[in-house]
């Protein structure tokens, strides 16, 4: 029987039902695995099921002896080393697709949040401090009619901009590449320098791979370019922003606000960042709705018995290691 091995528990009972074909060991703590613990688990598993909190770097992939398949319950995968995998002749695959729906939700959330001030008047209202309507009473910035500007314009990047059109919003975006017009006019949604967009955007949202490149792709010079009205969403991954220069952004504020589903050296936050008003912070939840994290669990699933069986898996991040099998 093959050996899957689960990082953390997952919601739903899908596993179970797998469990007849396979050898299923569910990490049995209710928080992150350490490496060490990750590597003992390891050395017996065919299969392992990862968290983005995980990293799965070259040293961890080489106490996978067995490993065959890394099913990445995410669809961002930058705790993985994939070169190191690749050259194991291991198997990556994510769950792409399933969840983004669910995670420009929580990228128009957040937008809403931080514009409206949506937290600070809960906070406001629960401690008693609603003393009744008053005409300058928590004033935000406007929603409706705005400037959007996506950076990183995949499919979340595209399911942000589709929502727009509600909002009666302008949209720019900035991509590594610049998407065929048919979708640009579908989405009504504009190209632009990621310099012009920072410019003349009312929100910046982001939704590009963490990579080399992207690391702190908004600095100081580039929170510097934004509007002092300005509002910038970050569900993609931490280190696609320098927290330092967002949270001195925020403090002397050169922009509006932000929102922040992902931190730059998670779960920790810079500190001064929950000090400050002017920002939202969730904990990681982009893909966190019931539908979405099951469709994720069996799409893992899904993949990993393909694997086993010799067959090519749906979602698929190291192509190259499928030629050599
Ligand atoms: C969430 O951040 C994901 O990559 O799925
Ligand atoms: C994620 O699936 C993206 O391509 O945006």
């Amino acid at each position: 029987m093959y050996r899957i091995f689960v990082t953390r528990s997952l919601p739903g009972n899908a596993l179970d039902k797998i469990k007849d074909r396979c050898n299923v060991t569910v990490y049995p703590l209710d928080r992150t695995i350490t490496k060490d613990e990750l590597m003992t688990y390891l050395k017996e598993a065919d299969a392992v099921i990862s968290m983005l909190s995980d990293p799965i770097d070259k040293e961890v992939i080489e106490a996978g002896k067995n490993l065959k398949v890394i099913a990445n319950y995410a669809v961002g995968y930058n705790n993985i080393d994939i070169e190191a995998a690749t050259k194991s002749g291991i198997a990556v695959v994510n769950t792409p697709d399933v969840l983004t729906e669910a995670s420009a939700d929580l990228a128009w959330a957040l937008l809403l949040a931080v514009s409206r001030r949506v937290v600070e008047g809960d906070t406001m209202t629960r401690a008693g401090k609603f003393r009744g309507w008053a005409p300058e009473l928590l004033l935000g910035v406007p929603v409706y009619g705005q400037t959007l500007g996506i950076i990183g314009a995949g499919r979340i990047g595209q399911a942000v901009a589709r929502r727009a059109k509600g909002f009666g919003m302008r949209v720019l975006y900035h991509n590594r590449k610049r998407l065929p017009e048919a979708i640009e006019n579908d989405l009504g949604m504009s190209y632009a320098a990621l310099d012009d967009l920072l410019a003349e955007s009312d929100f910046v949202s982001l939704h590009c791979p963490l990579t080399p490149e992207t690391k702190h792709l908004i600095g100081p010079r580039e929170l510097g370019l934004m509007k002092q009205t300005a509002v910038l969403i970050n569900t993609a991954r931490g280190p696609v922003v320098d927290e330092e220069a967002l949270l001195q952004a925020l403090r002397k504020k050169t922009i509006f606000g932000a929102g922040l589903d992902v931190y730059e050296k998670e779960p920790l936050l810079t500190p001064g960042l929950a000090d400050l008003p002017n920002v939202v912070l969730t904990p990681h939840i982009g893909s966190a709705d019931t539908r979405t994290r099951l469709a994720m669990v069996d799409m893992v699933l899904n993949d990993i018995i393909a694997v086993l069986n010799n067959e090519r898996p749906q979602n698929l991040v190291n192509p190259e290691v499928w030629g050599r099998r």
